[in-house]
């Protein structure tokens, strides 16, 4: 493996964890809901800017398995962001070429949230300018664990045979059996974890962390970060030779 083949060049795939909205709003004395507010805004500008930066496939963390656990005001709050977020963006994101997709189990968010998505994934499932995918209900363990589930269900079925589940027949069975896995997840607001996004995906993903809350997130810090990527060395397990 040359040198200048590890060189990481432009990412196709960027996977954001839009952490910080919540201290975004408490820090100036605001409901926390006004910080998602702001980082739905947030959202906008960068998916609007992804495409001029060389991105094809944007992912972006709006709601974990976890995030339940917050209060109910907080929960159907953010359920209400995002309904509101599908309804204003449908014409520009269709207009744009942005195809979006959800993934994260669906069956217990609201039926009226379930059908916005899945009108706004037929209306732009020709588009291919920008990939475009939201994490909605969202855990890395419970898109396993479903996976696991539905090969156990196939087997049982007699449709599959256990000597062919390779990882090519496990990843099909994830939420994002259309995707490319993840080249780099930048993670806002200062925290060090992953918190259960895309574990199967990012085996060899390479990571940024920025201290910057996710309301306060531009297109110009992006580019920064997408810059000093570049310059980065993928490996993949390999060894150099020259
Ligand atoms: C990220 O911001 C948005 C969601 C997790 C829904 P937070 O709401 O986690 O903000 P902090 O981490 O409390 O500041
Ligand atoms: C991760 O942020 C999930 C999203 C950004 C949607 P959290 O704020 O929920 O993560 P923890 O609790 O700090 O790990
Ligand atoms: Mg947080």
């Amino acid at each position: 493996m040359a040198a200048k083949d590890i060189i990481a060049g432009v990412p196709r795939h960027v996977a954001i964890i839009m952490d910080g909205n919540g201290r975004w709003a408490t820090s100036r004395g605001w409901p926390r809901l006004v910080g998602h507010r702001r980082g739905a805004e947030a959202v906008r500008g960068i998916v609007e800017a992804a495409p001029g930066l060389g991105i094809r496939y944007l992912t972006l963390y709006a709601f974990s398995t976890e995030n339940w656990k917050r209060s109910t005001e907080e929960v159907i709050g953010l359920m209400t962001i995002f309904a509101r977020y599908i309804q204003s963006e449908a014409q520009r994101l269709s207009d744009e070429g942005v195809r979006l997709r959800f993934i994260g189990g669906r069956e217990r968010l609201d039926r009226k949230l379930q059908k916005l998505m899945a009108g706004i994934e037929r209306r732009t499932s020709g588009n291919d300018l920008l990939h475009l995918t939201v994490a909605i209900n969202y855990g890395g363990r419970d898109e396993l664990m479903r996976a696991a589930r539905r090969l156990a269900e196939e087997v049982a079925a007699g449709r599959l045979d256990p000597g062919a589940i390779d990882e090519a027949a496990f990843a099909a069975r994830l939420d994002t059996s259309d995707l490319p896995d993840p080249d780099l997840v930048i993670r806002t607001s200062g925290e060090t974890r992953i918190s259960n996004f895309l574990l199967w995906q990012s085996a060899y993903t390479e990571y940024e962390f920025t201290d910057t809350l996710w309301p306060d997130f531009t297109p110009a810090e992006l580019a920064a970060i997408l810059a000093r990527y570049q310059r980065r060395e993928r490996r993949f397990g390999g060894a150099l030779t020259a």
